[in-house]
Protein backbone atom coordinates (compact mmCIF):
# COMPACT_ATOMS: atom_id res chain seq x y z
CA UNK A 1 0.00 0.00 0.00
CA UNK A 2 1.03 3.68 -0.74
CA UNK A 3 0.87 4.85 2.98
CA UNK A 4 1.31 8.48 1.64
CA UNK A 5 -1.44 8.71 -1.17
CA UNK A 6 -4.07 7.32 1.30
CA UNK A 7 -3.15 9.56 3.89
CA UNK A 8 -3.35 12.36 1.14
CA UNK A 9 -6.95 10.99 0.17
CA UNK A 10 -7.86 11.10 3.50
CA UNK A 11 -6.78 14.64 4.04
CA UNK A 12 -8.02 16.11 1.19
CA UNK A 13 -11.78 14.67 2.30
CA UNK A 14 -11.10 15.74 6.07
CA UNK A 15 -9.82 19.45 4.38
CA UNK A 16 -12.86 19.64 2.83
CA UNK A 17 -15.16 19.16 5.82
CA UNK A 18 -13.12 21.89 7.39
CA UNK A 19 -13.69 23.98 4.86
CA UNK A 20 -17.21 23.74 4.83
CA UNK A 21 -17.88 23.53 8.39
CA UNK A 22 -15.49 27.17 8.91
CA UNK A 23 -15.61 29.24 5.50
CA UNK A 24 -14.20 32.28 5.51
CA UNK A 25 -16.26 34.93 5.94
CA UNK A 26 -16.05 38.90 5.18
CA UNK A 27 -17.61 41.02 8.11
CA UNK A 28 -16.69 43.21 11.00
CA UNK A 29 -15.50 40.14 12.83
CA UNK A 30 -13.27 38.88 9.64
CA UNK A 31 -9.90 38.78 11.57
CA UNK A 32 -11.42 36.35 14.03
CA UNK A 33 -12.29 34.21 11.33
CA UNK A 34 -8.97 34.42 9.40
CA UNK A 35 -6.71 33.60 12.62
CA UNK A 36 -8.73 30.90 13.18
CA UNK A 37 -8.18 29.43 9.58
CA UNK A 38 -4.63 30.54 9.75
CA UNK A 39 -3.91 27.64 12.18
CA UNK A 40 -6.73 25.43 11.15
CA UNK A 41 -5.41 25.42 7.66
CA UNK A 42 -1.45 25.50 8.61
CA UNK A 43 -1.45 21.78 6.94
CA UNK A 44 -1.51 19.73 9.96
CA UNK A 45 -1.29 15.34 9.81
CA UNK A 46 -5.00 15.45 10.65
CA UNK A 47 -4.47 12.23 12.27
CA UNK A 48 -7.40 12.52 15.11
CA UNK A 49 -9.97 13.10 12.27
CA UNK A 50 -8.39 10.02 10.83
CA UNK A 51 -8.51 7.65 13.39
CA UNK A 52 -11.75 8.80 14.14
CA UNK A 53 -12.47 7.53 10.48
CA UNK A 54 -10.29 4.88 10.96
CA UNK A 55 -11.95 3.73 14.02
CA UNK A 56 -15.51 4.11 12.92
CA UNK A 57 -14.78 2.18 9.80
CA UNK A 58 -13.23 -0.61 11.76
CA UNK A 59 -16.29 -1.26 13.29
CA UNK A 60 -18.84 -1.02 10.62
CA UNK A 61 -19.07 2.64 9.97
CA UNK A 62 -17.99 5.49 7.34
CA UNK A 63 -17.03 9.03 7.15
CA UNK A 64 -20.49 10.43 7.07
CA UNK A 65 -21.01 9.02 10.67
CA UNK A 66 -18.19 10.44 12.52
CA UNK A 67 -17.74 13.82 10.01
CA UNK A 68 -18.70 16.72 12.32
CA UNK A 69 -17.05 14.70 14.94
CA UNK A 70 -14.00 14.88 13.05
CA UNK A 71 -13.96 18.40 12.01
CA UNK A 72 -14.73 19.45 15.79
CA UNK A 73 -12.16 17.13 16.80
CA UNK A 74 -9.21 18.99 14.91
CA UNK A 75 -10.54 22.42 15.81
CA UNK A 76 -10.18 21.14 19.78
CA UNK A 77 -6.69 20.30 18.73
CA UNK A 78 -6.14 23.71 16.57
CA UNK A 79 -7.33 25.36 19.55
CA UNK A 80 -4.47 23.45 21.81
CA UNK A 81 -2.00 24.61 19.80
CA UNK A 82 -2.23 27.83 19.46
CA UNK A 83 -2.29 27.81 23.26
CA UNK A 84 0.38 25.97 24.13
CA UNK A 85 2.64 28.00 21.75
CA UNK A 86 1.41 31.21 23.51
CA UNK A 87 4.48 32.72 25.79
CA UNK A 88 2.69 31.95 29.03
CA UNK A 89 2.96 28.18 27.72
CA UNK A 90 5.59 26.99 25.47
CA UNK A 91 6.65 30.20 24.11
CA UNK A 92 7.28 28.77 20.57
CA UNK A 93 7.13 30.69 17.41
CA UNK A 94 7.08 28.34 14.61
CA UNK A 95 3.92 25.69 14.21
CA UNK A 96 3.17 23.54 11.26
CA UNK A 97 5.89 25.40 9.32
CA UNK A 98 4.12 28.68 9.88
CA UNK A 99 4.43 31.68 12.74
CA UNK A 100 2.80 30.94 15.42
CA UNK A 101 -1.06 32.06 15.68
CA UNK A 102 0.48 35.17 18.45
CA UNK A 103 3.06 35.77 16.25
CA UNK A 104 0.72 36.87 13.79
CA UNK A 105 -2.14 38.32 14.71
CA UNK A 106 -1.48 39.28 18.56
CA UNK A 107 -1.39 37.63 21.79
CA UNK A 108 -5.19 38.22 22.38
CA UNK A 109 -6.34 37.77 19.14
CA UNK A 110 -4.15 34.28 19.67
CA UNK A 111 -6.37 33.04 22.84
CA UNK A 112 -9.94 34.46 21.15
CA UNK A 113 -9.19 32.66 18.10
CA UNK A 114 -8.07 29.58 19.87
CA UNK A 115 -11.55 29.72 22.44
CA UNK A 116 -13.22 30.49 19.27
CA UNK A 117 -12.07 27.31 17.67
CA UNK A 118 -13.40 25.36 20.84
CA UNK A 119 -16.77 26.67 20.92
CA UNK A 120 -17.43 26.24 16.78
CA UNK A 121 -16.40 22.53 17.85
CA UNK A 122 -19.23 21.85 20.10
CA UNK A 123 -21.71 24.44 18.04
CA UNK A 124 -21.00 22.03 15.14
CA UNK A 125 -21.79 18.64 16.86
CA UNK A 126 -24.50 19.82 19.09
CA UNK A 127 -26.42 21.91 15.55
CA UNK A 128 -26.22 18.22 13.78
CA UNK A 129 -29.13 16.31 13.47
CA UNK A 130 -27.94 12.53 13.98
CA UNK A 131 -29.48 9.23 12.73
CA UNK A 132 -28.59 7.99 16.20
CA UNK A 133 -29.18 11.27 18.75
CA UNK A 134 -28.24 8.77 21.56
CA UNK A 135 -24.59 7.75 20.05
CA UNK A 136 -24.54 11.21 19.36
CA UNK A 137 -24.75 12.61 23.00
CA UNK A 138 -22.64 9.80 24.07
CA UNK A 139 -19.88 11.20 21.60
CA UNK A 140 -20.10 14.81 22.72
CA UNK A 141 -20.20 14.21 26.58
CA UNK A 142 -16.52 11.64 25.85
CA UNK A 143 -15.21 15.12 23.68
CA UNK A 144 -15.94 17.23 26.45
CA UNK A 145 -14.18 15.40 29.38
CA UNK A 146 -11.17 14.75 27.18
CA UNK A 147 -10.70 18.12 26.39
CA UNK A 148 -10.98 19.27 29.81
CA UNK A 149 -9.51 19.25 33.37
CA UNK A 150 -9.72 15.10 33.27
CA UNK A 151 -8.26 15.53 29.69
CA UNK A 152 -6.18 17.84 28.09
CA UNK A 153 -6.57 20.65 29.57
CA UNK A 154 -5.35 18.77 33.40
CA UNK A 155 -2.49 17.20 31.26
CA UNK A 156 -1.18 20.73 29.84
CA UNK A 157 -1.45 21.98 33.72
CA UNK A 158 0.76 19.30 34.77
CA UNK A 159 3.17 19.54 31.70
CA UNK A 160 3.74 23.26 32.57
CA UNK A 161 3.50 22.38 37.06
CA UNK A 162 6.78 20.11 36.13
CA UNK A 163 8.54 22.27 34.38
CA UNK A 164 12.26 22.78 35.56
CA UNK A 165 11.86 20.08 38.18
CA UNK A 166 12.84 16.01 38.59
CA UNK A 167 9.15 14.00 38.56
CA UNK A 168 9.08 10.49 38.58
CA UNK A 169 8.44 7.97 35.71
CA UNK A 170 4.72 7.46 36.07
CA UNK A 171 4.29 11.03 36.58
CA UNK A 172 5.50 11.63 32.86
CA UNK A 173 3.50 8.60 31.35
CA UNK A 174 0.17 10.38 33.17
CA UNK A 175 1.24 13.81 32.08
CA UNK A 176 1.61 11.84 28.53
CA UNK A 177 -1.30 10.08 29.02
CA UNK A 178 -3.47 13.16 29.66
CA UNK A 179 -2.07 16.14 27.27
CA UNK A 180 -2.03 13.91 24.39
CA UNK A 181 -3.05 10.82 24.89
CA UNK A 182 -6.78 11.99 25.80
CA UNK A 183 -7.80 13.49 22.31
CA UNK A 184 -6.36 10.46 20.28
CA UNK A 185 -8.30 8.34 22.61
CA UNK A 186 -11.42 10.36 22.10
CA UNK A 187 -10.79 10.12 18.23
CA UNK A 188 -10.80 6.26 18.52
CA UNK A 189 -13.41 6.19 21.28
CA UNK A 190 -16.11 8.18 19.18
CA UNK A 191 -15.40 6.43 15.84
CA UNK A 192 -16.42 3.41 17.61
CA UNK A 193 -19.39 5.06 19.38
CA UNK A 194 -20.82 6.56 16.01
CA UNK A 195 -20.66 3.11 14.32
CA UNK A 196 -22.57 1.26 17.26
CA UNK A 197 -19.65 -0.57 18.69
CA UNK A 198 -20.16 -2.82 21.20
CA UNK A 199 -18.38 -3.53 24.41
CA UNK A 200 -15.16 -5.46 23.14
CA UNK A 201 -14.89 -3.48 20.52
CA UNK A 202 -14.56 -0.12 22.38
CA UNK A 203 -12.49 -1.75 24.93
CA UNK A 204 -10.26 -2.89 22.26
CA UNK A 205 -10.11 0.98 20.68
CA UNK A 206 -9.47 2.18 24.56
CA UNK A 207 -6.27 0.05 24.59
CA UNK A 208 -5.17 0.59 21.21
CA UNK A 209 -5.53 4.55 21.63
CA UNK A 210 -3.92 4.76 24.82
CA UNK A 211 -0.80 2.96 23.95
CA UNK A 212 -0.95 4.63 20.88
CA UNK A 213 -1.18 8.00 21.93
CA UNK A 214 1.64 7.26 24.84
CA UNK A 215 3.79 5.97 21.67
CA UNK A 216 3.10 9.35 19.62
CA UNK A 217 3.84 11.84 22.31
CA UNK A 218 7.49 9.79 22.71
CA UNK A 219 8.11 10.51 19.23
CA UNK A 220 6.87 14.04 19.52
CA UNK A 221 9.67 14.08 22.51
CA UNK A 222 12.13 12.20 20.42
CA UNK A 223 11.59 14.52 17.24
CA UNK A 224 12.33 17.61 19.36
CA UNK A 225 15.83 16.49 19.80
CA UNK A 226 16.26 14.52 16.89
CA UNK A 227 14.00 16.39 14.05
CA UNK A 228 14.51 18.93 11.69
CA UNK A 229 12.67 22.15 12.16
CA UNK A 230 11.64 22.13 8.15
CA UNK A 231 10.39 19.43 8.20
CA UNK A 232 8.94 19.03 11.36
CA UNK A 233 7.23 23.03 11.25
CA UNK A 234 8.38 23.61 15.07
CA UNK A 235 11.01 24.71 16.62
CA UNK A 236 13.43 22.06 17.62
CA UNK A 237 15.00 22.53 21.62
CA UNK A 238 11.84 23.64 22.80
CA UNK A 239 11.28 21.32 25.76
CA UNK A 240 15.14 21.89 27.23
CA UNK A 241 14.89 25.21 26.66
CA UNK A 242 11.37 25.42 28.70
CA UNK A 243 12.76 22.44 31.40
CA UNK A 244 10.59 19.91 30.08
CA UNK A 245 10.15 16.36 31.31
CA UNK A 246 10.26 14.36 28.48
CA UNK A 247 11.08 10.93 27.48
CA UNK A 248 14.05 11.90 25.91
CA UNK A 249 15.34 13.99 29.29
CA UNK A 250 14.38 11.23 31.59
CA UNK A 251 15.36 8.09 29.81
CA UNK A 252 17.51 9.39 27.26
CA UNK A 253 17.44 8.81 23.25
CA UNK A 254 17.61 5.00 22.92
CA UNK A 255 15.96 3.76 25.99
CA UNK A 256 12.70 6.30 24.65
CA UNK A 257 12.79 4.68 21.54
CA UNK A 258 12.29 1.04 23.39
CA UNK A 259 9.53 2.56 25.21
CA UNK A 260 7.77 4.19 22.20
CA UNK A 261 8.55 0.76 20.29
CA UNK A 262 7.35 -1.22 23.25
CA UNK A 263 3.66 0.98 23.07
CA UNK A 264 3.21 0.95 19.36
CA UNK A 265 3.46 -3.40 19.79
CA UNK A 266 0.81 -3.05 22.19
CA UNK A 267 -1.41 -0.79 20.32
CA UNK A 268 -1.16 -2.93 17.41
CA UNK A 269 -1.82 -5.58 18.70
CA UNK A 270 -4.94 -4.27 21.24
CA UNK A 271 -6.36 -3.37 17.51
CA UNK A 272 -5.81 -6.90 15.55
CA UNK A 273 -8.68 -7.71 17.92
CA UNK A 274 -10.85 -5.86 15.38
CA UNK A 275 -9.90 -7.95 12.34
CA UNK A 276 -9.42 -6.59 9.13
CA UNK A 277 -11.26 -3.94 9.37
CA UNK A 278 -8.64 -2.22 11.25
CA UNK A 279 -5.81 -2.65 9.22
CA UNK A 280 -4.86 0.51 8.40
CA UNK A 281 -4.64 1.99 11.83
CA UNK A 282 -1.83 -0.98 12.16
CA UNK A 283 -0.33 0.70 8.94
CA UNK A 284 -0.92 3.82 10.40
CA UNK A 285 0.50 3.38 14.11
CA UNK A 286 4.02 2.01 11.91
CA UNK A 287 3.63 5.22 9.87
CA UNK A 288 3.55 7.19 13.28
CA UNK A 289 5.77 6.19 15.32
CA UNK A 290 8.06 6.16 12.59
CA UNK A 291 7.24 10.12 11.15
CA UNK A 292 9.81 12.58 11.04
CA UNK A 293 6.94 15.38 11.26
C1 LIG B 1 1.28 18.09 18.07
O1 LIG B 1 0.32 17.24 17.49
C2 LIG B 1 1.04 18.20 19.53
C3 LIG B 1 1.04 16.94 20.23
C4 LIG B 1 0.02 16.55 20.90
C5 LIG B 1 2.21 16.08 20.20
P1 LIG B 1 0.49 16.74 15.99
O2 LIG B 1 1.87 16.21 15.79
O3 LIG B 1 -0.64 15.85 15.65
O4 LIG B 1 0.38 18.12 15.19
P2 LIG B 1 -0.25 18.47 13.77
O5 LIG B 1 -1.73 18.41 13.93
O6 LIG B 1 0.25 17.48 12.77
O7 LIG B 1 0.23 19.86 13.48
C1 LIG C 1 1.44 19.36 23.26
O1 LIG C 1 2.60 18.88 23.77
C2 LIG C 1 0.20 18.88 23.86
C3 LIG C 1 -0.91 19.77 23.49
C4 LIG C 1 -0.84 20.76 22.63
C5 LIG C 1 -2.17 19.51 24.11
P1 LIG C 1 3.88 19.64 23.22
O2 LIG C 1 4.02 21.00 23.82
O3 LIG C 1 5.03 18.71 23.31
O4 LIG C 1 3.51 19.82 21.66
P2 LIG C 1 4.42 20.55 20.59
O5 LIG C 1 5.75 19.86 20.60
O6 LIG C 1 4.49 21.98 21.00
O7 LIG C 1 3.68 20.33 19.31
MG1 LIG D 1 3.39 21.92 25.55
MG1 LIG E 1 4.60 22.83 22.82
MG1 LIG F 1 6.57 18.54 21.84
Amino acid sequence: MDIRGELELRIKTIDEALEKRLPKLENERAEIYDAMRYSLFAGGKRLRPMLMWEACGACGGSWEDVEPFACALEMIHTYSLIHDDLPAMDNDDLRRGLPTNHIKFGEAIAILAGDALLNKAFEIISSERYEYPERALKAIAVLAESSGTEGMIGGQVLDLESENRQISPEELKHIHRLKTGALIRAACIIGGIMAGADKSEINALDIYAENLGIAFQIQDDILDVTGSEEELGKPIGSDKESGKNTYVSLYGIEKAKQLMKEYSENAKEAVSALGDGAGFLTVLTEYLVNRRK
